[in-house]
C-alpha cells in the first residue's frame, strides 16, 4: 500500500491541483488542502458543524461510508441532494483514495 497517495482538486476558479499526501499521519482531506496552500473555508475546524468543507467527488473511489453526524450536517445545509457531496473533514486519507478527484463545493469559499 502507498504511503503517499496523490489526490486531484479543483478549486472554486477551477484550477486544478495535484496534491500528494502521506497516509500515515491521520490527515482528513479538509487538513491535507489546507497544507498545500489552497483556500477552504472550514469554520468549525473540523466538527462537522459548518459544512463549509463541502467537497464533491469526481471520481469512484472506495469512499469511507458517511458517519450520521456527516450525512446530518449536509443535510442541513441541503447539500445532500448534490449527488456524491461530502465534507472534506470527515474523509480520512488512507492508501484506498489514492487518485481521488475532487471539486471543492458550495460554501468553501470567502
Ligand atoms: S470543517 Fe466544518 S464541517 Fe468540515
Amino acid at each position: 500500500m502507498e504511503a503517499v497517495i496523490n489526490i486531484n482538486i479543483t478549486d472554486l476558479l477551477g484550477n486544478k491541483h495535484q496534491i500528494k499526501v502521506p497516509t500515515d499521519m491521520g490527515l482528513n482531506l479538509m487538513e491535507a488542502i489546507r497544507a498545500n496552500d489552497m483556500q477552504i473555508k472550514a469554520t468549525c475546524g473540523g466538527m462537522a458543524m459548518c459544512a463549509s468543507c463541502h467537497v464533491v467527488v469526481c471520481n469512484s473511489r472506495a469512499l469511507p461510508p458517511m458517519s450520521e453526524d456527516e450525512e446530518a450536517m449536509l443535510d442541513d445545509a441541503f447539500l445532500l441532494d448534490i449527488p456524491y457531496s461530502r465534507l472534506s473533514c470527515q474523509l480520512k486519507l488512507t492508501p484506498e483514495l489514492d487518485g481521488l478527484e475532487v471539486k471543492l463545493g458550495e460554501g468553501t469559499g470567502e
